[in-house]
């Protein structure tokens, strides 16, 4: 009898974590912005479809959780129903493009699908395109990055913290940078790693700003190259 109550308060916790699961646990969301000359510097795909373009573009708006670094993703929600406004379209073209394959549909629909599905009880499809439209146009970080000196140069590199407090004068929060390997890094030379993106975090409704905690996404110590 005890044995058979344990079997299914275990069956029933198991059943309720792969709920849990499906409708996307997140605390809070990461809006990525990436830099597209290191995206295309360091893509696979073919080289006549990429698009350097001098600013910064939206990557995506991730739902995340502080436990759970790889974040929820691929949830259960409805699948990507396309773009229908013609208005939000042509502002999406400018801020989210694929600089990678040159489909910008095909990577609205992977982000929707693998990301936007695990927020889907708190903004829907067309919310989350336009919540990151207005993210995106909000604070332009390509001006924050120059109104600190930042720009792009092949010789000179920033520290993190440079690069982090531009950012957080013009924001008014702590934003986290991601960070590739330089493959053009000298083996005899300093250190460097190449600045890929940059996330604003923002509160479960994705309205309010906060500050962001994560700082693995580059290695400390490393100087930065943006470029
Ligand atoms: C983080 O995600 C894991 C796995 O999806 C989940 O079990 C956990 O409850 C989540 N944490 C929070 C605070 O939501
Ligand atoms: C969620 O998954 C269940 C079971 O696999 C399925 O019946 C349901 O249609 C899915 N819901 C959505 C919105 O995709
Ligand atoms: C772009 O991607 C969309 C969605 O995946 C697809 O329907 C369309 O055929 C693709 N366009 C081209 C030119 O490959
Ligand atoms: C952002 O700032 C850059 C650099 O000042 C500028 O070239 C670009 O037009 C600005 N973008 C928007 C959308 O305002
Ligand atoms: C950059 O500096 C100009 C001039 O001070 C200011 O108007 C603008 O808001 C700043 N841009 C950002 C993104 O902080
Ligand atoms: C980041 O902040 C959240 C919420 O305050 C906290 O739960 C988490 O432990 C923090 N993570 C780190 C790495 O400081």
């Amino acid at each position: 009898m005890l044995r058979s109550s344990l079997a299914f308060l275990v069956l029933a916790f198991a059943f309720f974590l792969c709920f849990i699961m499906s409708t996307g646990s997140y605390v809070y969301f990461q809006f990525v912005q990436q830099w597209p000359p290191t995206t295309c510097r360091l893509s696979s795909k073919p080289s006549n479809q990429h698009r350097p373009l001098q600013r910064f573009t939206i990557h995506g708006l991730w739902p995340s959780n502080y436990s759970n670094p790889r974040k929820p993703s691929n949830c259960n929600g409805s699948r990507f129903k396309g773009i229908v406004s013609p208005k939000l379209r042509s502002k999406l073209k400018i801020a989210w493009p694929d600089v990678e394959r040159g489909n910008d549909t095909k990577f609205w629909e992977g982000e929707w699908n693998k990301h936007g599905t695990c927020s889907e009880q708190t903004i829907n499809q067309m919310q989350y395109f336009e919540r990151s439209y207005e993210m995106w146009n909000f604070r332009n970080i390509t001006e924050a990055l120059k109104n600190a000196s930042i720009v792009p140069s092949a010789t000179q590199t920033w520290t993190y913290s440079d690069i982090v407090s531009a950012i957080k004068t013009a924001t008014k929060t702590t934003p986290s940078l991601r960070c590739k390997p330089d493959p053009a890094q000298i083996k005899s030379g300093p250190k460097t790693q190449l600045l890929l993106e940059v996330v604003l975090c923002y509160e479960y409704n994705a309205l309010k700003q906060i500050d962001c905690n994560r700082t693995a996404g580059c290695w400390s110590n490393v100087n930065i190259k943006f470029h």
